[in-house]
């Protein structure tokens, strides 16, 4: 099969091979899947990159795809063959095969169905995207009836974990850092949308909340935004942290988060427990079963241009999920 790989970590164009590998068979407990989409996240880059030490000597990049089931392992259903599927975790705990090639070959349990109505390259922008906005959101369930502040609302995380609050009953706050953004926010369910770049965040939430403030902060720069954080968040409350680029080793005020009794819970979507990521496959199941849902590709790559796809997300910017599609 054709794959992309990288045998030393670097700059996408030096590092990332495109060649032929062995087409991967279903193991026991495995699926195979002809992979029509391969999602690119910031996780990809940074490991290719070497943020991240390397795990295995080779390594085909990128953890989130979606394709036809088209070869089922001992043990699972024949019923698979034939499904169309979304994936995650491909490239990641213990996997040095990710999805940027023409077949994968993967545990059942990553693997979960994709309806005819979302396309394959959609379908790529739900693995570590929806995944991790599920369980930041999901962490301060039950929702219904509170208040829940997403920041950066119209990124491939936020944008989704936008949508799941709204859709579990909570009225959702966003932070975005332009018009086009919160128009982005807005059409995913938003109810109040904040420019953090030309608005006081804090005073917002307490004019928007009547000095209530929320439940429950999504936080996609928890060093960065600390004190509109915790100036935001009521006492009980909680925080999602899923990253933290503005400052990765903020000073914390621990006495303000005891005054507060906040729980704070930092979150990494490859060590999330089994059941949570169970949980979230199947509410992500419910959830597009629910109605037109907004699955955003930023742009698409042929397999052959992979590294291309990386700059793209490297660059920032990216509106959704950029994505690759192996069969082109
Ligand atoms: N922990 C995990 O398991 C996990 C999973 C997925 C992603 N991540 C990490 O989460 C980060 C975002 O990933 P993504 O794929 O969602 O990226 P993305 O699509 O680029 O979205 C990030 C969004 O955050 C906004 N933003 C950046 N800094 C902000 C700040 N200080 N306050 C409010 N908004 C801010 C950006 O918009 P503006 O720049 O215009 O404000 C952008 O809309 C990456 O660092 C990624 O590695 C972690």
């Amino acid at each position: 099969m054709r794959a992309v790989w990288y045998e030393r970590q670097g700059a996408a164009s030096e590092v990332l091979v495109v060649g032929e590998l062995p087409t991967p068979d279903a193991g026991p407990g495995e699926v195979r899947v002809k992979l029509e989409a391969s999602g690119v996240n910031p996780s990809d880059t940074y490991r290719r990159a070497g943020r991240v030490p390397k795990e295995y000597p080779r390594v085909v990049t990128n953890s989130d795809g979606a394709g036809v089931v088209d070869q089922v392992g001992a043990g699972v259903a024949s019923r698979w063959l034939g499904q169309r599927v979304w994936l995650y975790n491909g490239q990641r705990n213990g996997r040095w095969c990710g999805t940027a090639a023409e077949y994968i070959a993967l545990a059942v349990d990553l693997v979960t169905p994709l309806p005819d109505a979302v396309s394959f390259a959609e379908g790529a922008t739900l693995g570590v995207p929806g995944m991790t906005a599920h369980r930041c959101v999901f962490l301060a369930a039950p929702l219904q009836g509170r208040v829940v502040l997403v920041t950066g609302g119209a990124g491939a995380v936020g944008h989704y974990a936008v949508q799941l609050a709204k859709w579990a009953g909570a009225t959702v706050i966003a932070t975005v850092s332009s018009a086009e953004k919160a128009a982005r926010a807005r059409a995913g369910g938003a109810d109040h949308v904040i420019n953090y770049r030309q608005e006081d965040v804090a005073a917002r939430v307490r004019e928007i909340t009547g000095g209530a403030l929320v439940d429950h902060v999504v936080e996609v720069d928890f060093g960065g935004n600390l004190a509109a954080c915790l100036a935001a968040v009521r006492v009980n409350g909680s925080v999602a942290i899923y990253a933290s680029t503005g400052d990765r080793t903020p000073k914390l005020p621990v006495g303000e988060l005891m005054q507060k009794n906040l729980s704070v819970h930092a979150m990494s979507l490859a060590g999330v427990p089994h059941e949570s990521r169970k949980r979230a496959q199947s509410d992500i199941t419910r959830w597009l079963a629910g109605g037109p849902r907004l699955l955003s590709v930023a742009a698409r790559f042929p397999l052959a241009e992979t590294a291309a796809a990386h700059e793209a997300v490297e660059r920032g910017g990216k509106v959704g999920t950029v994505v690759v599609e192996p069969q082109r």
